[in-house]
């Protein structure tokens, strides 16, 4: 694992980096294997990313777009991460339809939800069972309680390892989530983070040791790039 901190005196220039990076990995991916393959950041602090995103002349045909976790609402729920991502950038480029992968959340059952998202993507990535494919970028959040994803702190999902897709639980709110190993088989994941609030986990999650059920961000260490873009009120001083 490659690891990268950037801090940013704030979050507009720790936006434009992630542009600056993600722009890059989407052409180095689609020039070396004819496709780049990202999946998304729900929450607030990646709205402006997308936006930047939509303001973009990319080989659109070329990128495939997934989502990392998903709130079990229906798309066009104000908490939708698919919703966000769509106003924000997706409805914006000509991208083709088939090219964007939402979980589903039409499905009565979230744990079936979360099997028929893992059978979408061993479909699209041709996978084996028990095979996990490499994402080209993932994208994450992390919470004030140092949650990634829908890996909320002492949730089961935590311990999932056998599978691509499980349900998260937020305060007994269900979610769907990529697993731990999944996110970890990335090429690069890049954490953007910005806000005083961020500090208390980022300080655990960067600290030579720490509950990493407690800190569930500690438990993201992929194959390939590990980067964290943060804001000077999240990030000052934090030892990578
Ligand atoms: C979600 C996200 C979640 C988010 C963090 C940070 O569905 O909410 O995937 O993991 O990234 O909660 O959210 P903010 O960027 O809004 O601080």
């Amino acid at each position: 694992m490659d690891k990268f901190v950037e801090v940013f005196p704030d979050q507009a220039t720790l936006i434009q980096r992630a542009l600056e990076i993600v722009l890059e990995k989407v052409k180095a991916a689609i020039a070396e294997r004819g496709q780049c393959t990202i999946a998304l950041a729900g929450g607030n602090t990646p709205k402006p990313l997308y936006e930047q995103m939509a303001t973009q002349d990319l080989p659109w045909r070329g990128i495939h777009v997934f989502w990392g976790d998903e709130r079990y609402v229906p798309p066009d729920h104000p908490d939708s991460n698919q919703g966000m991502a769509r106003r924000a950038w997706l409805d914006r480029v000509p991208i083709p339809p088939i090219n964007i992968h939402p979980m589903p959340t039409d499905v009565a059952e979230p744990i079936e939800a979360a099997n028929k998202h893992e059978a979408e993507l061993q479909e699209f990535f041709q996978l084996q069972p028990g095979e996990f494919p490499a994402f080209d970028i993932i994208l994450l959040g992390m919470g004030d309680d140092g949650h990634t994803a829908s890996l909320f702190p002492h949730t089961e999902a935590l311990q999932v390892h056998d599978r691509l897709i499980t349900v998260g639980n937020k305060d007994g709110q269900p979610r769907l989530t990529f697993t731990v190993p999944l996110i970890n088989h990335a090429r690069a994941v890049i954490f953007i983070a910005a806000g005083a609030g961020k500090r208390h986990a980022l300080d655990h999650i960067f600290a030579p040791s720490a509950d990493a059920t407690t800190y569930p961000a500690r438990l993201i260490q992929p194959e390939g790039e590990l980067w964290w873009l943060l804001d000077q009120t999240a990030g000052q001083d934090l030892k990578s």
